[in-house]
């Protein structure tokens, strides 16, 4: 399989509701004996760092044909059907095709990038339904060609972008202006800044602001946030962000840069210890 140009990848998010841990595992565990047993592929489940009940689910298909048998197969539907119900499921890459890393040269790359945006991307964000559920598309709907392969995450000028956007604060109350950019797991990147209004109280910050612009897009997977002021010292989100960022981003790797320098990176679980959310409701 390592030698086959057919391979395909397909990555889930996958947040397991608080008390169905372990009937997750068992599903987990009999979705990856389906796979191997009927040569579909394999597949691991990854857990989240920060998010004990986060998980991503990586599949390994032999190939297209494997991958369609698969979201064909009965016994593969009645899992995922389970699955379902138990937790939220975002696709995040559903079918991309192994980059060859000997062909790594960021030409090559924009040119597939062209070729691959014309196919467009199937972000499913929302609950499907059992396998007979009236939103759920045929096994001919669905999209297993390449897909849109940005320049990978860590690729991107996250800071550029955040000083950029931060010109477009609307500040004039406290003329501290700051910009943010959101990466998202695919490498795109959604900037905001901060905006006040003569209320002063309806200030919102660059973070949230760049946050809530990616989720009204649907935006779900996120992995860096730029964040830039014209600062010596760091200036880190405030209390209300880190609360937003992590209870949509997860752990993520907070950028911090002033106008000429890089001024820290930090993880938000160090930034946001002892976290509250869903989990604990
Ligand atoms: N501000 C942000 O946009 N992000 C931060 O991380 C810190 C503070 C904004 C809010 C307000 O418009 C101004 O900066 C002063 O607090």
């Amino acid at each position: 399989m390592a030698n086959s140009d057919n391979r395909r990848l397909s990555v889930s998010l996958v947040d397991v509701n608080a008390g169905h841990e372990s009937e997750f595992h068992a599903l987990a565990t009999q979705f990856e004996a389906l796979l191997i047993r009927k040569g579909y592929g394999r597949a691991e489940m990854v857990q989240d760092e920060g998010r004990p009940l986060r998980f991503y689910a990586v599949r390994h298909w032999q190939d297209v044909a494997a991958a369609e048998r698969c979201h064909a197969d009965s016994e593969a539907q009645a899992l995922t059907a389970r699955l379902y119900q138990i937790a939220r499921v975002t696709h995040v890459v559903n079918g991309v095709k192994s980059v060859d890393p000997g062909r790594g040269l960021l030409d090559e790359r924009r040119a597939r990038v062209e070729a691959d945006r014309r196919t467009g991307f199937d972000r499913r964000t929302k609950n499907m339904g059992g396998p007979t559920g009236v939103e759920r598309r045929g096994s001919r709907d669905r999209r297993l060609g390449p897909r849109r392969l940005r320049d990978r995450p860590g690729e991107v000028d996250l800071i550029g972008a955040a000083r950029r956007a931060r010109e477009n604060a609307d500040a004039a109350f406290s003329h501290f202006k700051v910009g943010a950019a959101l990466e998202t797991v695919d490498g795109d990147v959604i900037t905001g800044c901060n905006i006040e209004n003569a209320t002063y109280g309806l200030t919102i910050c660059a973070e949230r602001v760049a946050m809530f612009k990616a989720l009204s897009e649907g935006r779900r997977a996120f992995t860096r946030i730029a964040i830039v002021a014209d600062t010596e010292a760091p200036t880190p989100p405030c209390g209300a962000c880190r609360q937003i960022l992590w209870e949509f981003g997860g752990n993520l790797e907070i950028q911090l840069a002033n106008l000429s320098v890089s001024t820290g990176t930090h993880r938000l679980i160090d930034l946001l210890p002892l976290p509250f959310d869903a989990r604990l409701l």
